[in-house]
């Protein structure tokens, strides 16, 4: 398995995940097939949604076909994972067959992604119940994992007890498993316990490892897609598509509406264009039709999200997205208790201006980090915002550009460059790294360069924030000393990186554990010898464990 990040914003990631040869990128949906009740089939998918990844329920399979080769069963040639049984084991409180059993049936039929008999227990069990239960879920996966030829789902169970779901996480890391699905969520789910469900989430994030995948499962309801990206959640099954559909509801990412009570269809989906809604409740095929329109909405709701994780504009994504349901708006506000582990995740740099959008914008960890960088200035603060006190030199600088501050116009000098640059780089590089420069204006009359004998750094229009050339880096090198602002490259590639190649993250050997993702850094030699200056594209956590992905995209290299 192959699991690489290409963008990122809070914890949510868009990456690319390998398995079997088989490339999709996450966040993603895996609709659920079930060949009793076919209604779209995996082909159809493919075609309409360009579905890569589906899944099915191996004991249901187990139960009612014979079958050799699951692809050529389902006809898919994408990935195809199998649950275990174990929500019919939730359902039925017994099923007939082992652990060992199902996990050598997932073998057999060529499953990509296989998963263990776990148990998922009620969130609101008693707790001896559920302890007891998690230490038989942890003995199947040590027994499954020996058992598993190919990828396997290491499920976390642990009800609604969240030293049980560190317990279970903690454990589960060590047998290292492909997936980590969050278990026994649905019940949160169907009672809209979206608090419950962020610090589970939450929990269960801050103890898996970092660069394995995550699957929240048994969720497939649109509401909650953006929400449970931005906690870390990778990979969502949605059987809602097709039960909805059979009880006449119609999915949207702001709710679930029943035909019975509508009087439009608010979509603009294939079905929704070419049907009106008299049209649709009289059909024959209104089951399907009304399955295809649920696909559509959740397809549209996970494109919108990977969009604003390249845009990083994820959180503002998410403020809008928790005003569709009060308990949405209340499970935000569960993430401030959590803010320290997000912070040091979340890039502190953003392609996109930070959205006042209300009181609720205040538990953003960049907020808090921003607040703390603030100390590195000693600019009196003379101007305010609805989130921060600061100066006003930095009216134009991420993240204090907050959208609607627009009475902002002051004059730029060399004192306002000065507390720019203490504000990214720390207090009092400004004045060294000023010392005998000359600026130049853009055609927008606002300064964008900075001099020395050659162009040292620019100042960039989207953020107020410096990037620098190798001269600029030369400069800053000499400025901060070791470790600061630097990330050290294996002797192997420093060729590489001194011809303008990135510093991927396996040869990235240590870095300053302050940074946060996309700042702006020197990448240095192992004698602490100046290579160039790029983009960090991974937070230091990520950098620990990652083997693949681009770790500094690199601006400029020092000319030997
Ligand atoms: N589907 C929905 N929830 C669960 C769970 O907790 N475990 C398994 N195996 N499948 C599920
Ligand atoms: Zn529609």
């Amino acid at each position: 398995m192959i699991f690489e990040i290409r963008a990122k914003d809070g914890l949510g990631r868009v990456a690319k995940l390998s398995i079997n040869g088989k490339n999709i990128e996450t966040p993603c949906l895996m609709p659920v097939i079930n060949p009793n009740l076919p209604l779209i089939t995996p082909k159809e998918m493919k075609r309409l949604f360009k579905t890569d990844i589906i899944i099915a329920n191996s004991y249901t399979l187990y139960k009612s076909f014979d079958i050799e080769n699951i692809h050529k069963f389902l006809d898919f040639d994408g990935i195809i994972v199998t649950d275990s049984g174990s929500f019919q084991l939730m359902q039925y409180g017994d099923i007939d067959i082992t652990n060992k059993e199902i996990v050598m049936y997932q073998n057999k039929i060529g499953v990509d992604v296989a998963t263990f008999l776990d148990i998922p227990t009620k969130p609101y069990a008693n707790y001896e119940k559920a302890k007891r239960d998690l230490e038989i879920t942890i003995e199947r996966g040590e027994e499954a994992r020996m058992l598993r030829e190919g990828e396997l789902n290491g499920t976390i169970q642990g009800a609604a007890y969240l030293d049980l779901r560190k317990y279970a996480s903690v454990q589960m890391s060590k047998y290292d498993f492909d997936i980590y699905p969050i278990g026994a969520v649905v019940p949160l789910l169907m009672e809209y316990d979206f608090s419950k469900l962020t610090e589970i989430i939450l929990t269960c994030k801050k103890y898996l490892p970092i660069n394995k995948p995550v699957h929240l499962f048994g969720a497939g309801h649109p509401l909650i897609f953006a929400l449970t990206v931005l906690l870390g959640c990778d990979l969502f099954d949605s059987a809602a598509y097709a039960l909805y559909a059979n009880d006449n509801r119609y999915l949207t990412s702001y709710g679930t509406k029943n035909l019975n009570d509508m009087k439009y269809l608010p979509c603009s989906c294939p079905i929704c264009s070419e049907y009106t809604l008299e049209e649709l409740k009289a059909s024959e095929e209104k089951i399907k039709l009304l399955a295809l329109h649920n696909l559509y909405a959740t397809y549209e709701e996970i494109k919108k999200i990977k969009e604003s994780i390249h845009e990083n504009s994820l959180w503002n994504f998410v403020e809008s997205r928790i005003r569709n349901h009060p308990r949405l708006y209340y499970a935000y506000k569960k993430i401030k208790e959590y803010s320290d582990y997000i912070g040091k995740i979340d890039p502190f740099i953003k392609n996109t201006s930070l959205f006042y959008t209300g009181e609720e914008t205040k538990i953003r960890p960049l907020v808090t980090e921003a607040k703390k960088r603030l100390k590195r200035v000693s600019t009196k603060r003379d101007t305010s915002n609805p989130l921060f006190n600061y100066p006003k030199a930095l009216a134009f600088t991420f993240p204090f550009n907050i959208e609607g501050d627009i009475d902002l116009d002051f004059d730029q000098n060399v004192e306002s460059l000065k507390t720019i640059f203490d504000y990214q780089f720390g207090r009092g590089t400004g004045k060294k790294f000023l010392k005998d420069t000359t600026v130049k204006k853009s055609k927008t009359n606002r300064i964008r360069y900075i001099y020395g004998k050659e162009l040292l750094a620019t100042l960039r229009a989207r953020d107020n924030l410096f990037t620098l050339t190798s001269e600029g880096a030369k400069r800053l090198h000499r400025i901060l000393k070791y470790p600061y602002y630097r990330v050290m490259a294996s002797e192997q590639v420093v060729p590489f990186i001194l011809e303008g190649r990135d510093l991927l993250s396996k040869f990235a050997v240590s870095w300053d554990t302050d940074l946060r993702a996309y700042e702006e850094v020197l990448v240095i030699d192992s004698n602490d010898f100046l290579l160039g200056t790029g983009k960090l594209m991974l937070s230091p956590k990520e950098l620990e464990y990652f083997e693949r992905g681009v770790a500094v995209k690199i601006r400029a290299t020092v000319k030997l």
